[in-house]
């Protein structure tokens, strides 16, 4: 049998009910992992329950679990619940996020606050409690040679600026800084704190720029390496750098894009 990377290992996916966070919870549970798959609420439970029942039919291990990751009660109960169950959590799989697209003049506080709330306080608050598990749990060589992997789900949109959608874009800016503070703060430990930044994924958030033939040439202009991103891509970046294959890798944001940001508007211009 071939060797699994993350055997034995405990993994939270937050927003792993759909798109890229399902295929990083399929990925991770095929190369070992028992995985906590995060929903946000009670619609999405049907949604997680499937991903499940695609792991264990697969042969591997899971649970599915809900939990708005903008909530700090919840995210606490979440962590303690698996701790209680499992012993740890090895790997946080910093995911949950959406967008909620506007001119930027018409953008409402609400608009802002959400996803600002989700796609950067969710992220604080988990990374919190798997930060307070690893400092608990120490370094335990049997289980990896990193006290901890934290992986955040950050964007192309870290670094290229995104008209109407500021909120989103701030997100993502806010993650790439927090993400690398974070690293800095606790390499000391061992523990390991990283991004991957997806471009264009086919997943339901951006379907429009991919569902119709038009849409996808014209998404394509973007892509140099001439193909729409699948969450596969995204699920073998996270296997890496949630393996000691990745050990020395910290404080980075892996982009896999297709080279979105290699701005191939100036291949013949400029
Ligand atoms: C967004 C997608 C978009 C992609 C490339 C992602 O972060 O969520 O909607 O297609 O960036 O622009």
């Amino acid at each position: 049998m071939k060797e699994k990377k993350l055997q034995g290992q405990i993994a939270i996916v937050t927003g792993a009910s759909s798109g890229i966070g399902a295929g990083v919870a399929k990925a991770l549970a095929a190369a070992g992992a028992t995985v906590v798959i995060n929903h946000p609420v009670e619609a999405t439970q049907a949604a997680a329950q499937a991903v499940l029942e695609q792991i264990k039919s697969a042969g591997d291990k899971g649970i599915i679990y809900q939990c708005d990751v903008s909530k700090e009660d919840e995210v606490k109960k979440m962590f303690a619940d698996v701790i209680a169950q499992f012993g740890t959590v090895d790997i946080l799989i910093n995911n949950a996020g959406l967008q909620r697209d506007s001119p930027f003049q018409d953008m409402t506080l609400e608009q802002w606050n959400f996803v600002l709330g989700v796609n950067l306080t969710g992220q604080f608050l988990c990374a919190r409690e798997a930060i307070r598990e690893f400092l608990r749990r120490g370094l335990v060589p049997e289980r990896s040679i990193s006290a901890g992997k934290i992986i955040c789900m950050s964007s192309v949109h870290e670094v290229i600026p995104w008209a109407g959608h500021a909120n989103y874009a701030a997100s993502k800016g806010g993650i790439m800084m927090m993400m690398k503070s974070i690293a800095q703060e606790f390499a000391p430990w061992k523990i390991r704190v990283n991004s991957i930044g997806p471009g264009a994924i086919k997943t339901p958030i951006n379907h429009q720029a991919w569902d119709t033939p038009a849409a996808e040439k014209k998404l394509l202009e973007l892509i140099p390496y001439g193909r729409v991103g699948v969450v596969e891509d995204i699920g073998a970046a996270a296997v890496w750098l949630a393996s000691d294959d990745s050990e020395y890798v910290t404080g980075t944001t892996l982009f896999v894009d297709g080279g979105m940001t290699l701005y191939p508007g100036f291949s013949t211009n400029g």
